[in-house]
């Protein structure tokens, strides 16, 4: 049984504040997310308990307990006011996903900062893009990935810092700091910064379908979401082991990769290798996981290899099963409950609701391949994308939308307050996502309402793959869609224009893909480029990606009409 009492029972007479009570947490009070989830554990008498098991892919293990966490984040927060670091200041973490990673994310709350985690594939041109926006005053990062911030670092005037976390043997350069967490000294005591309800807290880049991707801001309140989401919806409970495959270079493996389960007070699995169906199943068995949250695509490649490796590993642990990032198709679902007689519930939310906003809550029937209903205290619905009302037909498709107010929702993009404030219709926040409700008020989702690639559950963004493109000297004009996949939904593929003097050729081709990871990350890199003549373009000159991205889908075109005039 979950510990959570049934959806119905949970929707009656629902109030964040029983998220507040059970955190000890009353309005106007400091609340520092550093500091509950790791000072505040071990005051509950959980100080032994351990935090993280991290392993790697040479199969070497770490373990740390809530007070080593506690005094290790101390001693990262030590370090930041040390070096001269103020509170709001910007610091980024650009890290695989080892222990220092998860640590000093904390270690930032504790000083006060506004954490930026990016994922540590990112190649110099989306680094420089996010830290120069955001202007980050500080960058963590290990010796492997030091060289793409050096690359960079005359550009951004705003960088005081870099610190590398494993410079041992590596030497560094001028205004570089070694820190290596377990060899310096521990700072027992450390006073969390005096943060409130709305002194931001991390700020995470997410891609639109314009212009370069944009910070979402969030707050320490939305930790009271958090902890309930973890709690209601991933169900974990003190003697779960939890394991989210999510790196926290993206929104999941913040909120429920750190947030959520260490304010749960929970142990949690880090596994800092690639994907192995194999890999994963002796993973689960080795630490006895029970609660394991992961994406559409990770599931789809666990069913390309079929049931027969299951059965070679004791997966009996499992207890519950979540999904996030992209459609979950019910095969998936129908597969999960055969291979591990459990099913994956679908949850659905985005970097800026900060949790899950609609989910398969346990207990709750599950009809495969929806996303289940809004959690308690979100109020859900699709609207039209023309007037903005609530549909109220059962059915038919519009434009998810969520009544602003939750705990955990962004309070702006850095710096772009217009479009922030664009995302607000009709007093509703619209996530630019299609989807409709049936009779019994189950949503199922359709598409993106935009041109945002969903690539394995990330989303890249085209325009700032086409600006990359262009940087390249063979290219004149290029586009980038989406184009089907069984595995990942889409990968990228570009169209692409060259300048006079070029000819395609395959070594063209994969010069230019290769300029693409390297410049942004390998999930940006094309997978397929066609040369074209030149691009489908409105009167006004913008090229139209919808067109190259219906033919592409064949799906059909419609009228172009209204698109040349755009
Ligand atoms: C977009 C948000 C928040 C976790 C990771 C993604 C898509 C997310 C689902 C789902 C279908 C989903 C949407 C959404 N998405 N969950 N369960 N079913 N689509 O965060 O990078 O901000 O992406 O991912 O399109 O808007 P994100």
């Amino acid at each position: 049984m979950s510990n959570i009492g049934s959806y119905e029972e949970r929707l009656r007479g629902f109030d964040w504040s029983i998220g507040e009570k059970e955190l000890g947490y009353k309005k106007g009070d400091k609340i520092n997310i550093g500091w509950y989830c790791s000072d505040r554990v071990c005051q509950m008498g959980k100080a032994s308990k351990l935090a993280l098991v991290w392993e790697n892919h040479e199969g070497h293990v770490k373990k740390f307990t809530y007070n080593d966490i506690r005094q290790l984040s101390n001693t990262f927060a030590s370090l930041l006011c040390g070096l001269g670091l103020k509170p709001g200041e910007r610091v980024c973490i650009f890290m695989d996903k080892v222990p220092e990673l998860y640590i000093s994310f904390l270690g930032i709350l504790k000083m006060g900062g506004i954490a930026q985690p990016l994922f540590s594939a990112f190649g110099d041109e989306s680094l420089h893009t996010r830290l120069s926006n955001a202007e980050t005053a500080a960058i963590l990062t290990q010796k492997k990935h030091v060289a793409k911030v050096r690359k960079i670092r005359e550009q951004l005037p705003q960088l005081k810092h870099i610190i590398v976390v494993d410079s041992e043997g590596s030497p560094l350069k001028e205004r570089e700091v070694a820190f290596d967490m377990e060899r310096v000294p521990r700072v027992d005591d450390w006073k969390a910064y005096e943060s409130t309800a709305e002194t931001p807290s991390v700020l995470h880049y997410t891609s639109g379908t314009t212009g370069q991707p944009k910070g979402a801001q969030h707050v320490h309140y939305s930790l009271i979401a958090q902890y309930l989401t973890t709690k209601w919806v991933l169900d974990v409970k003190d003697e779960d082991i939890y394991w989210c495959t999510a790196d926290p270079g993206w929104v999941t493996g913040t909120s429920y990769g750190i947030i959520g389960p260490w304010a749960n007070g929970v142990t949690q699995v880090v596994l800092d290798a690639g994907f192995g169906a194999e890999k994963w199943y002796a993973f689960v068995e080795r630490h006895k996981v029970t609660v394991w949250y992961s994406a559409p695509t990770a599931i789809r490649l666990l069913m390309k290899e079929g049931k027969e490796p299951v059965a070679k590993y004791d997966m009996s642990s499992l207890r519950h099963l979540c999904s996030v990032g992209e459609p979950l198709n019910a095969e998936a679902v129908i597969w999960s409950k055969e291979a591990f007689g459990l099913p994956f519930h679908d949850t659905f939310w985005q970097t800026e609701t900060g949790s899950i906003v609609i989910t398969n809550y346990p207990g709750m029937p599950i009809k495969p391949g929806s996303m289940g209903k809004p959690f308690p205290g979100i109020t859900a619905t699709v609207v039209n994308p023309k007037t903005f009302e609530p549909i109220n037909n059962p059915g038919t498709v519009g434009l998810i939308a969520l009544r602003p107010g939750w705990p955990s929702m962004f309070r702006t993009y850095w710096k772009n307050e217009e479009t922030y404030r664009s995302k607000f219709k009709n007093g509703w926040y619209i996530c630019g996502d299609r989807a409709s409700i049936d009779a019994d008020g189950y949503f199922w989702f359709v598409g993106r309402d935009d041109d945002v690639i969903n690539t394995g559950g990330h989303l890249v963004g085209p325009f700032e793959i086409e600006s990359a493109l262009l940087e390249h000297q063979a290219v004149a004009e290029s586009a980038a869609i989406g184009k089907p996949d069984p595995v990942n939904m889409e990968v990228v593929k570009a169209f692409v224009a060259l300048k006079p003097g070029f000819a395609p050729s395959d070594d063209l081709d994969l010069e230019i893909m290769n300029f693409i990871r390297k410049k942004l990350s390998p999930l940006a890199m094309p997978q397929e480029i066609e040369f074209v003549k030149s691009l489908p373009k409105t009167r006004s000159g913008k090229i139209m990606r919808r067109l190259l991205r219906a033919q592409e889908w064949g799906e059909p075109i419609g009228d172009v009409s209204t698109l040349e005039n755009e």
